[in-house]
């Protein structure tokens, strides 16, 4: 069964059936090997693991049996759907490699520079910015039609010389310096840039806003002075406020409700919000991130899940690869639940291009897509949410 289920030369949809049962035997195997190991206590701990593993679906869609398994550019199926498919590429690849470049165009409708248009990238010194790697990518982005984000403008580190700088001898130069990275950033891209992250990663995982350099010399403001300087370099861009572990209904994801209500009390011009969806097997449910969107939504901002991936906890197994594919299908059916969510972005076109393993050395595997560009489970669950369309309330 192991062996059939990831012989690469049988084709997927020969193999599935043999996956979902080696996925069973295995948790069953699993189960019985951490038995015989352990006192009763821990038996009856693992039982209760047990009963609430992955095989307990929330939908019938997330049954791997009911997903079609042919092929179809992902961004057929979302366009379909309604909403924007993307991806995190490597800028430099994707201009002077053809393969991967063909790959990005023909399965995706957005793209955001992985690095390429940080801080540190784009203005690496006080008065130097280097715009020549980015553009080439925004350009060959468009010339294949496809929509462009921009990430990110402000982050906690931004570059550098800005962590360095020696600002409480220098009063208000801070913030003359953001306002002009900003400015600057925006207005070259005018017209070209859909979307900015404008402001990433600012609140804190305990309380407020994360203290750094911005909080630090320009104050808890610097985030409505930086969505309103890019307003201005570029009226019709959308502007996003884009943030982890906000998916679900814990505090920070209130922080984040809290934030965004208060920035439009203040007239701040801000359009969306992105949810990196970082996964975790343990994130929330479809039901819980449902709400989550729902209580954006109803702030009347556009939702896009900006950086999705979910590393597979390693030893990597059948079992994990299958409850895996069925936490992408739960995030696409809470999408399409909520007519403000209207992209997806996975963070990395694959698996030999993921920030995962070698950020989270423990996971494996995070994307729809392996090391050669091909289709993974996850890429059938994705693509089988897609085609069931908007499911409205
Ligand atoms: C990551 C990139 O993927 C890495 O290549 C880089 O070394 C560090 O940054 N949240 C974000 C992204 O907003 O910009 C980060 O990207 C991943 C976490």
């Amino acid at each position: 069964m192991w062996r059939r289920c990831d012989n690469n030369l049988i084709p997927i949809d020969k193999r599935l059936r043999w996956c979902i049962n080696a996925a069973h035997d295995e948790t069953a195997q699993m189960f019985f090997k951490y038995l015989l190991g352990r006192f009763v206590g821990t038996w009856i701990l693992l039982v209760s693991m047990w009963s609430f593993n992955w095989t307990t679906p929330e939908a019938p869609s997330e049954q791997p049996e009911t997903w079609p398994l042919r092929e179809l550019p992902l961004k057929v199926a979302a366009a379909r759907a309604g909403i924007d498919i993307g991806v995190a590429a490597r800028a430099s690849e994707f201009v002077n490699d053809a393969t991967y470049a063909t790959f990005i165009t023909s399965q995706f409708s957005m793209v955001v520079a992985e690095n390429a248009m940080k801080f540190q990238a784009l203005h690496p010194h006080p008065v130097t910015y280097r715009f020549d790697r980015a553009d080439a990518f925004v350009d060959r982005a468009r010339a294949a039609g496809l929509k462009v984000r921009g990430h990110t403008l402000i982050w906690y580190g931004g570059a550098k010389w800005v962590r360095e700088g020696e600002w409480d001898d220098q009063p208000g130069a801070l913030e003359q310096a953001m306002l002009d990275h900003v400015t600057t950033v925006v207005g070259h891209f005018r017209g070209r840039v859909c979307c900015w992250d404008v402001v990433n990663e600012a609140i804190s995982g305990y309380w407020g806003l994360r203290r750094n350099v911005w909080t630090k010399h320009i104050g808890q403001d610097f985030i409505a002075k930086a969505f309103r300087a890019a307003h201005e370099a570029d009226p019709d861009a959308k502007l996003f406020y884009n943030d982890f572990r906000v998916e679900g209904l814990r505090p920070k994801a209130d922080r984040l409700v809290n934030l965004i209500s208060t920035l439009q009390a203040e007239g701040v011009p801000i359009h969306g919000v992105g949810l990196q969806a970082h996964m975790h097997f343990s994130l929330p449910s479809r039901d819980e991130l449902i709400a989550q969107l729902d209580r954006l939504a109803a702030l009347g901002v556009e939702i896009h899940l900006t950086e999705v991936d979910l590393g597979i906890p390693k030893p990597v197994t059948n079992g994990k690869r299958i409850k895996q594919a069925i936490r992408y299908r739960r995030l696409v059916d809470a999408c399409l639940a909520v007519p403000a969510c209207t992209a997806i972005v996975f963070w990395g076109t694959d698996d030999s291009r993921s920030w995962i393993p070698y950020f989270y050395k423990n996971f494996a595997e995070p994307l729809p897509f392996d090391a050669d560009l091909r289709p993974k489970l996850p890429y059938y669950a994705i693509l089988d949410g897609l085609l069931a369309g908007r499911r409205l309330p």
